[in-house]
């Protein structure tokens, strides 16, 4: 298991931008990715949870391709990927939307056996204000629980689908310019530890969000919404969170094995264009 090492950064300069997680990376060119450079940003995302970038020049080929030094990317299995690339997602609000794609506390794709190990989202246009990217740590929101209570969360099984967004109606399903697919098999439902160790860190975080989770195994569901209330709003308390606010050429790499995030929507009647990629993880079992 790796450990996250505490030497100086001889490439990149790192910079928190909040006291739980979040840091801003300067003195690279994404376009570019040199193998050195790519090694410290895999340690300071491993360390910070989610790592920011300024005024990058990315197509989607670069983008792909720094994210291919990760891992394999990911096709989302309900929402379309451009025409070229099924692996890019262009998240785009349009002026009449009334409402954005990933407007609420989550973490990407948990409905899947294999959720990803991160994403890597690229702004294209941005609002002149608002459409700030919200992060919360689940290291941290777990660390801070009682131990009584970390002792009931630690061997508890969650229950994940997609069927509250990706079926019919579901919050995708009422965008203009994105394209969702069939949403058959979106009410599929997956287990998963509420208490996820990471498989790199060794650390321990929660692992329960309110898009996908639906219900804690065993237990009957006004007692799974008692305990998942709590969790839901425990999990993303200030604390616990830093904010990004975008320009365009903005990237963000987040760690989906330890944050939840939330794409406020306060920039109505205004364009705003992200591109969006993934990278495959594993099992967190
Ligand atoms: C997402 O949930 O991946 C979208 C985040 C954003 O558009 O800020």
């Amino acid at each position: 298991m790796a450990v996250v090492e505490e030497a100086p950064y001889r490439h990149i300069v790192v910079n928190p931008v909040a006291g739980s997680l979040g840091a801003e990376i300067t003195g690279v060119d994404l376009s570019r990715p040199e193998e050195a450079v790519i090694a410290e940003i895999r340690r300071a995302f491993l360390e910070h949870h989610v790592v920011f970038f300024r005024d990058q020049d990315l197509s989607p080929e670069a983008q792909m391709a720094f994210g291919r030094c990760f891992g394999d990317l990911d096709t989302h299995p309900f929402v379309e990927g451009t025409q070229e690339h099924p692996e890019v997602i262009d998240i785009v609000t349009e002026p009449a939307d009334g409402f954005n794609f990933g407007g609420g506390w989550h973490t990407d794709v948990t409905f899947l056996d294999q959720p990803d190990l991160g994403s890597i989202l690229y702004a294209v246009e941005v609002p002149p204000y608002g459409g700030d990217t919200l992060f919360a740590n689940q290291h941290a929101a777990y660390e801070s629980l009682s131990g009584t209570m970390k002792e009931l969360l630690d061997g508890l099984v969650g229950l994940h689908s997609a069927g509250p967004q990706y079926s019919a109606g579901g919050y995708s399903t009422r965008s203009q310019a994105m394209r969702t697919k069939n949403a058959e098999g979106a009410d599929r439902v997956v287990r998963h530890p509420v208490v996820r160790t990471h498989p790199e860190t060794g650390r321990k975080g929660l692992y329960v969000n309110r898009a996908f989770t639906i219900g804690i195994e065993g237990m009957r569901p006004d007692e799974s919404a008692a305990l998942l209330g709590f969790l839901f709003s425990h999990a993303t308390r200030e604390a616990f969170t830093c904010r990004f606010r975008w320009e365009a050429g903005s990237v963000a790499m987040w760690d989906n094995r330890s944050v939840q995030h939330y794409a406020l929507y306060d920039y109505r009647g205004q364009r705003r264009r992200m591109r969006r990629i993934t990278v495959s993880g594993d099992r967190p079992y």
